[in-house]
């Protein structure tokens, strides 16, 4: 696992996104897997802007979100398919972008299909992942054992109470989703982490001390033999 600390989180984002538009130059039509929650919402700003200026074109690639809330609506505000459109989606050109529906009457059966869609499409190559300060990865929740293809979780109160914050008072927040699982990131060709943010500090450490906790889900990614793991100062601090 490699480590590189910049100074802020923009400048985390910068950094990345250039390794999208070199990825997209190798390979135009790469399979991206992408991430939601506060952390990537710069980097997609970063590549909003480099799509803009005509220096990264998605026009060939493909995307599978990590996860999607269930049940959850694709036009609810709180989706992660509203979240996915706002930030990039409507303002970029991807040839296709798939997320797990949070509408599916079956949800196990969504898993399946989702599943097979990401390998119809030959795997990721790049996996973009956040980090809960519990240690999921997608919902990959601290678990006893941990799903290897896509499956329906339910969310652990660590990530329930830090994603209340997008709710308002009066809509029910869901407790479970559909979540890509350890199987399908490890899968990926290439991961990148991001981890910003002096809230993340404590995890970011416990993933560095290179042991593989086995409450901690990320951990398994010191397992996978190429991940970059990005930080900011804050982030670091600890480490
Ligand atoms: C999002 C996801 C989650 C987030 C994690 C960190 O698709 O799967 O694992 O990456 O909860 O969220 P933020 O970035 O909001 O701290």
């Amino acid at each position: 696992m490699v480590k590189i600390v910049l100074d802020t989180a923009q400048d985390v984002a910068a950094q990345v996104a250039k390794i999208y538009v070199k990825q997209l130059k190798d390979k135009p039509d790469s399979v991206l897997g992408l991430a939601t929650g506060s952390t990537p919402v710069a980097l997609y700003g970063q590549l909003v802007k480099k799509y803009q200026a005509g220096e990264i074109d998605f026009s060939k690639a493909r995307s599978f979100n990590l996860d999607e809330y269930y049940p959850m609506k694709a036009d609810h505000p709180q989706s992660y398919h509203y979240f996915m459109k706002e930030h990039l989606f409507d303002k970029v050109n991807f040839a296709s972008s798939s997320i797990p529906s949070g509408e599916a009457k079956d949800p196990k059966a969504e898993c399946k299909r989702y599943d097979k869609e990401i390998e119809d499409a030959g795997g990721i190559d790049v996996m973009l992942l956040g980090i809960g300060h519990n240690g999921h990865v997608g919902f990959n929740e601290p678990a006893v054992t941990y799903s290897m293809g896509t499956g329906f979780v339910d969310l652990s109160d660590s990530s329930i109470s830090a994603n209340k914050r997008y709710f308002s008072a009066d809509e029910v927040q869901p407790t479970k989703a559909i979540t890509m699982g350890i199987g399908d990131i490890f899968r990926s060709r290439k991961i990148i982490l991001i981890i910003t943010g002096e809230n993340k500090a404590k995890i970011a450490k416990k993933l560095f001390e290179n042991q593989i906790h086995t409450d901690v889900p990320a951990c398994f990614l010191l397992l996978h033999p190429d991940v970059t793991v990005y930080l900011d100062k804050d982030a670091a601090s600890l480490i």
